[in-house]
Order: C-alpha cells, then sequence, then structure tokens
C-alpha cells in the first residue's frame, strides 16, 4: 500500500436532463425542434450542451509510477461511482481516453503522475464558486507541459493533476467529450482503400484472391499515418479546429493523407479535390500544435504541410 497521494482536481459535467430542456426552452415535448434555418438542431443540441458544472478534488493514494487512468479507476472504485470518464484497451491503442491533463490534451492510460503532477502551489487555485481562479497554460504552450515531481512533500503529496474534457468537443458528461464530429469529417473523406480491379478466379472458377503488390518504399509513404487511432488529441491542440464546423481538422487530413500516399489507391485526384475547400486545407493556418502530443508518433503538422502541397500542385 503506498503512503503518498496525488490530488486529482478534476472537471465535472452534468449535463440537464431532456425533459428539463424542454422547459426551459418553453416548448413541448412534442413540439419539432428542427430549424428553420436548416439546421436540424441535432447538431447545434450537441454543440451546446448545457448542464451542471464544477470543480472537485480527490486525494487518492498514488505512486510515481501510477498512470492518470489508474488514479480515476481508484476514484470509480472506491470513492465515487458517479466519475464519469471512458476508456477501453489501457495501454494508448484505441485513442478512446482523450482529455486535457493541465491543459494539455493527451490519453489518460499513458500519462504519468511522474510527468504530469505538480507541486500544489502551482497548480491553479479554485475559489469557493468553483471557478478557476487563474488559467491553465493553453493548449500546446510551453508551459503546459508540467515539469517532473516525482519527490512527495512532507505530507507525503505528489502534487496535483488537473484533468478536463479534451477541448475543441462539445462535454456530454465529466471527462467524456463527444468525438462524433472529429469521426464524421473523417468518414466523409471515404477512410478506406479504393482500388479498381477484376476479381482474378482459379483454374476451377473459384474467386481468388486479390493481390496488390507493393515496394518498401512504396509502404513507407503512409505507413506511419496508419498507425492514427483517432484520439483527438491533434485536434484538440489545434486552434482552428473547435468542433469542426470551419476545419475538418487534422485527423480527417491524416486520414485523407494515409490513402493520398498509398500507391495501391487510385482516387487520389478524388481525395486531393474534396479536401481542397474553405474548411480543408485552405483552413489549416499552419499552426503546427496539432503536433506536439499525437500519442502514435505522427508528425501531425509536418503531413498537414505535405498534404497541402499536394493539394496546391495539382
Ligand atoms: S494524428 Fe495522432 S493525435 Fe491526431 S487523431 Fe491520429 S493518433 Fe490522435
Ligand atoms: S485506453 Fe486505449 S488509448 Fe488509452
Amino acid at each position: 500500500m503506498t503512503n503518498t497521494t496525488v490530488t486529482l482536481q478534476i472537471h465535472r459535467f452534468t449535463p440537464r436532463a431532456e425533459r428539463e430542456r424542454d422547459r426551459a426552452r418553453g416548448g413541448s415535448p412534442f413540439a419539432k425542434k428542427s430549424s428553420p434555418f436548416g439546421d436540424s438542431g441535432a447538431a447545434s443540441a450537441r454543440r451546446r450542451p448545457r448542464g451542471k458544472q464544477w470543480v472537485q478534488e480527490y486525494v487518492v493514494a498514488a505512486s510515481a509510477d501510477d498512470s492518470v487512468l489508474d488514479l480515476l479507476l481508484t476514484i470509480k472504485r472506491t470513492m465515487d461511482p458517479t466519475l464519469a470518464f471512458r476508456y477501453s484497451c489501457g495501454h494508448g491503442m484505441c485513442g478512446s481516453d482523450a482529455v486535457a491533463i493541465n491543459g494539455t490534451p493527451n490519453l489518460l492510460c499513458t500519462a504519468m503522475v511522474k510527468d504530469w503532477a505538480k507541486p500544489a502551489e502551482a497548480a491553479a487555485s479554485v475559489d469557493d464558486e468553483g471557478f478557476r481562479a487563474t488559467g491553465v497554460a493553453a493548449a500546446g504552450s510551453d508551459d503546459a507541459v508540467v515539469s517532473v515531481s516525482p519527490v512527495a512533500d512532507a505530507d507525503g503529496s505528489l502534487g496535483v493533476i488537473e484533468l478536463a474534457a479534451l477541448p475543441g468537443f462539445p462535454v456530454q458528461r465529466d471527462l467524456i467529450a463527444d468525438i462524433d464530429p472529429m469521426l464524421d469529417q473523417i468518414r466523409k473523406l471515404k477512410p478506406y482503400l479504393q482500388a479498381d480491379g477484376v476479381l482474378a478466379t482459379t483454374s476451377e472458377g473459384k474467386i481468388d484472391v486479390f493481390e496488390y503488390l507493393q515496394h518498401p518504399e512504396q509502404l513507407a509513404q503512409y505507413e506511419t499515418l496508419t498507425n492514427c487511432i483517432a484520439c483527438g488529441v491533434c485536434e484538440g491542440l489545434c486552434p482552428v479546429y473547435a468542433g469542426g464546423d470551419a476545419f475538418i481538422g487534422p485527423a480527417a487530413l491524416i486520414w485523407a493523407s494515409r490513402f493520398v500516399n498509398d500507391s495501391r489507391d487510385e482516387r487520389t485526384a478524388e481525395r486531393l479535390e474534396a479536401i481542397d475547400t474553405a474548411d480543408g486545407v485552405a483552413a489549416c493556418q499552419s499552426v503546427r500544435a496539432c503536433t506536439r502530443q499525437c500519442p502514435r508518433g505522427i508528425d501531425v503538422g509536418e503531413e498537414m504541410w505535405q498534404i497541402v502541397a499536394k493539394v496546391r500542385e495539382r
């Protein structure tokens, strides 16, 4: 049993119940919710979650080598079963647990206490109303990378870690953000191999398998990009993305780039055309904040630059 602790400051959110929202709108629950301006209502509702927000502190037994996900699981199992967060694989492969850690988007399961706990006095103070008195370092800024704090103070505290839902997306509950806008943008760009061909058959007339040969150099053109797990960390860091309305976002462009660079894919022209739009590559401001925290080692900013160049060279 460890005798050191970490204080988690968690930005919590409970959405207002559906019926309460209807009453607050003053309308009948049976009323049509679509707007006369063409908005289906669903998207805008998703972007404007209403509900109760507050910051809650938990002091958890922890060691410097624990992951932040370990601490949340301890809270969930032993202190507060109402705390909501999302995870699945637990080792950086599924991308389901991206949140803002000390203001910087990252994965809960790969973020270690020793890398993120900061001394209590350095943590932003929280006033009685539950509002933070000072700002967390802007996502992607150097200030957002906290110093290592592996040594406990006299009280056994390893420090404070602040958690909030992934920025750039509507919050669903506590640390769970609605990443559907990103997945919709990725889907729109057809993230699958499009290659024409004729099915080969064996001498007995049975369907044979397709084989698309590729040199190792051709594979190297896109192999790293296949590592993208659609976690949304790059979108959370991007100051332009903010919900995907004005910019389809770096993750969608990474998926487009993955197939543009694949020698087997035969829709390069259509793919480049699809991202040559006002909300496509034209919206990228080359801030390159997207590069900083990709958990899969993709140099997102450089890939953005490459795909912008390809669109312009057409
Ligand atoms: S490019 Fe990296 S940061 Fe962006 S969604 Fe893919 S894995 Fe996550
Ligand atoms: S839980 Fe799967 S990436 Fe963290």
